[in-house]
């Protein structure tokens, strides 16, 4: 385990990571659900919260998330019960452990800034997915700031009684200095060395501090 998955107790934040949804992340999981299609895979999953945008996207025929993070997955599986129309299944493992039947999309979210062998997991990704498949890549970059993000969605969520648990995790988080940030340049580098040609590629979410990238398996 590396020092950033120390630091970072996915465990401990899974209950104000799933009740706390400010509009940039709102933005977020109706973004990289748009693109999504088939059955889907969910790299680094959390609390499954972009379960309900999923089950709403008419193409989407079914759903796989995976983390290592038991709470985690114990909260995507009760989200998962929530919405019976897609075929969900939840999986405990860490990404680089998992073998998964090829899959027809997949996403990441706010997972590869933690991975020990970034390179290794998107090949693995990059194996799973179905020729012509999408996979979208979102993860925070360098230039992000997080007191200011935050700042931006306390006015929305100042009143929820898990949000200063979740003001406090993330600010953790951004201090830890074991995460990989990679600049948009960097991150599209990485993922063209394994395979995947990019279809788009922005920073207009969390204030310019989010790298997004949708990817296709040629
Ligand atoms: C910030 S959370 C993001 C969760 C979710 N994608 C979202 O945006 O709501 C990061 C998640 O990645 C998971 N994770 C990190 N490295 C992982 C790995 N190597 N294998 C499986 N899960 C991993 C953590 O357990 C954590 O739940």
């Amino acid at each position: 385990m590396n020092s950033a998955a120390n630091i970072t107790d996915w465990d401990d934040y899974s209950l104000s990571f799933q009740s706390v949804m400010p509009s940039q992340m709102l933005a977020l999981n109706r973004e990289v659900s748009s693109y999504m299609s088939g059955e889907v895979a969910d790299y680094g999953c959390g609390a499954g919260k972009i379960i309900p945008f999923l089950a709403q996207q008419a193409g989407v025929t079914g759903y796989i998330g995976i983390d290592s993070a038991a709470e985690m997955v114990a909260k995507a599986t009760w989200m998962a019960a929530k919405f019976p129309q897609m075929d969900s299944r939840l999986i405990c493992e860490k990404i680089e452990n998992t073998t998964l039947p090829p899959v027809g999309s997949a996403l990441s979210i706010n997972s590869h800034y933690t991975w020990p062998d970034t390179k290794a997991i998107l090949q693995q990704i990059y194996r799973q997915l179905r020729p012509g498949g999408l996979f979208v890549l979102a993860t925070i970059n360098r230039n992000i700031d997080m007191a200011r993000l935050l700042g931006e969605a306390e006015v929305e969520m100042i009143a929820h009684p898990h949000w200063q648990q979740f003001k406090d995790h993330n600010m953790k988080i951004s201090q830890n200095d074991g995460l990989t940030l990679k600049s948009l340049n960097e991150l599209i580098s990485e993922v063209q060395s394994v395979g995947f040609s990019v279809v788009e590629a922005h920073q207009k979410l969390y204030l310019g501090g989010l790298n997004f990238l949708v990817l296709e398996k040629n």
